[in-house]
């Protein structure tokens, strides 16, 4: 458990900007800042961080909350495992207090795999610098290939030792469950096991033995994965053993070097994507820290939307062998589809980046890739004017490449500039490479609606005024018809409930009394026995009467940065929203805050509308009862729609008295 004030002071120290900037490249835009929305994957930005609320809205896909939120979604975390993750982030120390075994038992199993992760990736490192046979072959080969203690040691590179079972048991020994340790893909269940029995530590062996260790981090940092290269140079030995796919470990998302690299990315708008893990680990010794690998797979969508969200600009650096052009053959259209800008980047005799750094020194390696980096398409339409320009039907190949390239580019100036630029290298008519881009273009446009997903949003650009559309973008499903004034109602109670107002008495002898507005009309609903329609609006309006009941007035802030995303959430988009638009709010009276004397007023008026309404709902659902209902129940019937009536009638004097004065 974390207590009350350390929860305070993390939420205090994690300025949305801040948090969501970690994850996503965030552009000054009016007084927000806007980016690419990491939930649904947008090729145009429609993603906003507000800094002075503290809080974040994609108006593509809805989803809104505070930095505690983004965390919970962005990295799948529990609140508490968020806010752990946020006091680490800015160095905030939290004393726990020891938590129990039920406790510990609702401990989702997702935490255990990752706190599996985290043992396995210490323990290679201790055996890798501890143990003999650690030092000689762990650490002595990655010396070998010359890497820096400090990398070594930033990358948390490991052993895992020869013997087959050695991690197994003394994870085991450790504590960790078996099934975890075979859920994590670390050890492998042995043939032995009897299927539907528990695993005990006898029925696992390790995955990875006698192999040096690369632990695969997610962008949260935390280690998801590894990959585990073999010292042996038998070639019936594959040559790495990657984790498989798990819980944790969504091999298609995950981006080798992204945690190490996603700064210094931001900072440089340039993202170099390499093939192995060596390349990632040797540029970083280069000081070249802008790296990821696609590691274990071919390049997806999901890995290169996970890099627009810092940068669009990419250098390709895979090797000049024939498996690194076939990868990058397929990776580049992928690209130019995702809106990227691609370069190629290629290095001498068959290096790649690793050998390459290692015969170079850092100045030269960082000028080569600077200045050797290509534009993909250019280099592509130079072929046509140099090795194929004498034989027509190589050349007529390259040009069809480069316009199957060209179309695949999403925005329309862009496409059009290499349009141009490249019909100029391969002295080509413009008019005609133009009409074969649109030929390809137009063959492709049904396909790319239904195959992309992230078409199902909107793409369009948001206008510049798009500060005013601060209300959702699509009207959410009404429950019933009170959704409007119960959202109003929770509005006055959360921006201004904490205004006094004077009551007077029933009759005319009983004495006035205070009372904050809130409390007035949650006593007043609740006299009544009126209850929201809408279980969103129910759980905020119980909330606030939970915060009454503990002696506190919740303000704005406290329901913005609510742990409930569902209350967070609602009060982003109707409350905090709302409030700045109040000027448009035309429905049910204004409230600007110079019109806070009128509030009291206005608060009866719209409460004693929703109680009408209210009523007239429940008397007709009555009324319907009774059609159907049993002769024995008739009269009791009858008695609640008198009742339900006179509190009608009762409702609508005192409304026609608030309009009359
Ligand atoms: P490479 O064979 O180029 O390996 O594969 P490397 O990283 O350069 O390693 P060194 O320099 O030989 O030590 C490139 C990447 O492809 C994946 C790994 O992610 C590797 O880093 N790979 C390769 C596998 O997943 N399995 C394999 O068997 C081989
Ligand atoms: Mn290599």
């Amino acid at each position: 458990m974390i207590p009350k004030e350390t929860v305070d002071k993390i939420i205090d120290a994690a300025r949305v900007e801040d948090v969501v900037g970690d994850f996503v490249t965030l552009k000054k835009r009016g007084t927000n800042l806007l980016g690419l929305c990491p939930f649904h994957g947008e090729k145009s930005p429609s993603f906003t961080v507000s800094s002075v609320k503290g809080i974040y809205k994609c108006f593509g896909c809805g989803k809104a909350g505070n930095s505690v939120n983004f965390i919970m979604d962005h990295l799948q975390l529990s609140y508490p495992e968020a806010l752990r993750w946020l006091a680490k982030k800015y160095s905030i120390e939290i004393v726990e207090r020891e938590i129990t075994p039920e406790e510990k038992e609702r401990q989702t199993e997702r935490d255990s795999l990752l706190i599996v992760m985290q043992f396995a990736q210490r323990y290679f490192t201790d055996k890798m610098l501890n143990s003999d046979e650690g030092r000689s072959i762990g650490l002595g080969y990655f010396q070998e290939r010359g890497l820096r203690d400090d990398i070594i040691e930033k990358f948390c590179l490991g052993y895992s030792l020869e013997a087959r079972r050695a991690f197994s048991e003394d994870a085991v020994k450790a504590s960790y469950l078996p099934k975890y340790l075979v859920k994590t893909g670390m050890s492998i269940l042995s043939n032995n096991h009897v299927a539907g029995t528990e695993i005990t530590g006898i029925d696992i062996f390790d995955r990875y033995a006698g192999r040096i260790m690369f632990p695969i981090h997610d962008d949260g940092g935390r280690v998801v994965a590894f990959g585990g290269r073999t010292l042996s140079s038998d070639k019936k030995i594959a040559k790495y053993i990657n984790s498989p796919e798990t819980d944790i470990y969504n091999k298609s998302k995950i981006l080798y070097g992204l945690w190490y690299g996603k700064k210094a990315i931001q900072k440089s708008e340039l993202c170099y994507l390499v093939e192995g893990y060596m390349d990632v680990i040797a540029m970083h010794q280069a000081g070249v820290e802008n790296v990821v690998a696609s590691s274990g797979t071919s390049l997806t969508v999901e890995q290169i939307k996970s890099i627009h969200r810092f940068t669009k600009n990419i250098v390709v650096l895979y090797d000049g062998d024939d498996a690194g052009q076939k990868a990058s053959n397929r990776a580049i259209p992928l690209l130019l589809e995702e809106g990227m800008n691609v370069k190629l980047l290629m290095f001498p005799d068959n290096d790649d980046p690793d050998s390459f750094s290692r015969k170079v020194t850092v100045d030269e390696f960082q000028k080569y890739i600077v200045e050797n980096a290509e534009d993909f398409l250019m280099f592509k339409a130079k072929k046509v004017t140099g090795e194929t320009k004498n034989d027509p039907i190589k050349r007529a190949g390259v040009i069809k490449d480069i316009v199957a390239s060209i179309a695949l580019i999403p925005d329309n100036i862009i496409r059009s500039v290499y349009v141009k630029d490249c019909a100029n290298v391969m002295e080509m008519e413009e008019s005609i490479l133009q009409m074969e881009v649109n030929k390809i273009r137009r063959k492709a446009a049904p396909k790319t609606n239904t195959s992309d997903t992230s078409q199902q949003y909107s793409e369009t650009p948001l206008p510049e005024n798009y500060d005013d559309l601060l209300t959702p973008t699509q009207p959410e499903k009404e429950t019933l018809n009170f959704d409007a004034e119960e959202k109003e109602l929770l509005r006055i109670i959360i921006m201004y409930g904490n205004i006094l107002i004077t009551i007077s008495g029933i009759n005319p002898d009983d004495p006035d009394v205070e009372s904050t507005l809130a409390q007035y009309i949650i006593e007043d609903l609740k006299n009544d026995g009126i209850h929201l329609e809408n279980p969103i609006h129910q759980a905020v309006l119980n909330e606030y009467t939970n915060e009454i009941n503990k002696g506190h007035l919740p303000n704005l802030q406290h329901f913005s940065m609510s742990q409930d995303p569902i209350i967070s959430s609602f009060v982003i988009n109707h409350v905090l929203n709302n409030y700045e638009l109040s000027h448009k709010w035309e429905n049910f009276g204004v409230y600007v805050s110079s019109e806070i004397s009128s509030i009291k007023k206005a608060s009866q008026h719209l409460l004693f509308s929703l109680k009408e309404k209210k009523l007239n709902h429940y008397i007709s659902q009555k009324q319907e009862l009774l059609k159907t209902a049993e002769p024995e129940a008739i009269h009791g019937i009858l008695n609640e729609i008198l009742h339900l009536t006179t509190l009608k009638s009762r409702v609508n004097k005192l409304l026609g008295r608030i309009v009359v004065k």
